[in-house]
């Protein structure tokens, strides 16, 4: 560790401009919409371009607030990030100085700590602080930590970081979890591929993010491969190359213009949207009563069935991929407002993931929110404009969601929620036809 450079303890407040999103709802929104590069795959994969010295490149990247703090994260580390055009990065991690990831990135952003594994493998130490990320829940990063003593790093926790150490290299072993994690799998990979040795990794996340990562790491010459749908193997390589990469789709963006579409009882056609990674969320539209069909790389979604009171109420159950995704569960809870009858939700991934719907409840929604993880929603119920603020990224996607379907105006406290995953958010509804507008709503701190 360089010793010339203090440690940040303390937090220091940064001034961000607080903006709203003021929306005029009840337009059926018509057109198409490109969907953008994936969030979960891509900073997984900046993470990734520090397992090497040579330069990677990555295309189809989304223009989105999460992606410049894991630039602004791995520049402070002495990394080049390289910008040269819209949705195109290139990262060169020859010389890292600076083996301390600090509070401000952590805060800002929880896959932050994917940074844990590819640091400590290549390098033998890091520090890095316990991140924050959504307020959705108690999310601990113990299974990570874990799987790094379990790889043979030595780690304690003091005053909010890890101090992590690997003198020579990682082993090779076998990584047991308790229960899938994404990033936990994700971490636990990036580490064993320059281990020494072979590592079984079970229960793996068998996301499409994480498929990414792994075709990814095999550009860079990693010796990985999933070999059953839960296990993922790896031969650690004593060096990786540079590589190049175009990111899958969005498919939580695929599903949330989706349920756009669906509630305002308009026709939208997502292009360049992942599909064969949407089948249970397709099926909860099937099942609802909206009309959406795939055809190659384009999803069609005719939500015209509204306007006859045609959508019928579905219980939903979120779930590890290929379940119901957590992150698509607070769009579809806007969509069932919209359906007839009782819908049961059980959000099994995250704690406290149904409060955001106290929000929608004050757009006109009659939701019952039983316990952390319940909830039922009546319907179908109109809704109407309110002032409503966002408090994470997917419920703030899904108050916007709201207020479209809404009469009247809304007003969205909180947009910069929304920046973090979503690109252009409010140009690519505008360009659909909805009226939206982000506007500045006077200057805060972050940490108030
Ligand atoms: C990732 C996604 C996030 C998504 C989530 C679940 C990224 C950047 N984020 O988050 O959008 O909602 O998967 O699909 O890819 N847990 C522990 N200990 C740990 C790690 C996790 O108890 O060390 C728990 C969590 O609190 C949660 C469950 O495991 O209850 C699953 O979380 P996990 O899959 O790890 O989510 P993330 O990888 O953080």
């Amino acid at each position: 560790m360089a010793d010339a450079r203090p440690f940040h303890w303390e937090f220091v407040p940064e001034q961000v401009t607080r903006e709203i999103f003021r929306i005029e709802g009840g337009m059926p929104l018509h057109g198409e919409v490109p969907i953008s590069g994936s969030k979960n795959a891509v900073l997984k994969m900046l993470a990734a371009a520090t397992l090497t010295g040579e330069r990677c490149r990555f295309t189809n990247v989304p223009e989105i607030e999460d992606v410049r703090v894991m630039a602004e994260t791995l520049r402070d580390l002495g990394v080049v990030v390289d910008h040269p055009a819209p949705n195109v990065y290139e990262v060169a991690s020859g010389d890292v100085e600076w083996l301390f990831v600090p509070l401000e990135a952590a805060a800002k952003m929880r896959a932050s700590f994917m940074l844990l594994g590819p640091l400590l493998s290549r390098f033998g130490r890091v520090i890095i602080s316990n991140p924050g990320g959504d307020r959705i829940g108690r999310r601990p990063v113990d299974l990570h930590v874990e799987a790094m003593r379990t790889l043979g790093a030595t780690i304690e926790y003091r005053n909010g970081y890890y101090f992590a150490t690997a003198p020579g290299r990682l082993r090779g072993t076998e990584i047991r979890f308790p229960f899938v994690s994404v990033m936990g799998t994700e971490n636990a990979m990036l580490a064993a591929t320059l281990a020494d040795g072979h590592t079984v990794i079970r229960p793996a996340a068998q996301e499409p993010e994480t498929d990414d990562l792994i075709a990814f790491l095999q550009k860079m010459g990693a010796d990985i491969e999933r070999t059953y749908p839960d296990t993922i193997e790896i031969v650690g390589r004593r060096r990786l190359r540079g590589a190049e990469h175009h990111i899958i789709p969005d498919r939580i963006e695929a599903g949330t213009f989706a349920v756009a579409g669906a509630v305002t009882g308009g026709q939208v056609t997502l292009t360049g949207a992942p599909c064969e990674h949407m089948t249970a969320f397709l099926e909860v539209l099937g099942r609802v009563g909206v009309d959406a069909t795939c055809d190659g790389d384009r999803i069609h979604v005719d939500g015209r069935g509204l306007a006859d009171g045609a959508f019928r109420a579905s219980d939903i159950e979120t779930a590890p991929y290929p379940g119901l995704p957590t992150d698509i569960q607070p769009p579809t809870c806007v969509l069932l407002t919209q359906a007839n009858g009782v819908s049961n939700i059980h959000e099994a991934i995250f704690e406290d993931r149904l409060e955001w719907l106290a929000e929608l409840n004050r757009m006109g929604a009659d939701i019952d929110i039983v316990d952390k993880q319940h909830a039922r929603i009546r319907g179908r119920t109109p809704l109407h404009g309110a002032e409503a603020e966002i408090g994470d990224l997917r419920a703030g996607a899904s108050l916007i969601l709201a207020a479209l379907a809404a009469d009247g105006e809304s007003t969205i406290h909180g947009a910069h929620h929304v920046q973090r995953g979503y690109e252009n958010i409010e140009r690519k509804f505008a360009d659909l036809g909805a009226r939206i507008a982000r506007l500045e709503e006077g200057t805060v701190s972050t940490s108030s």
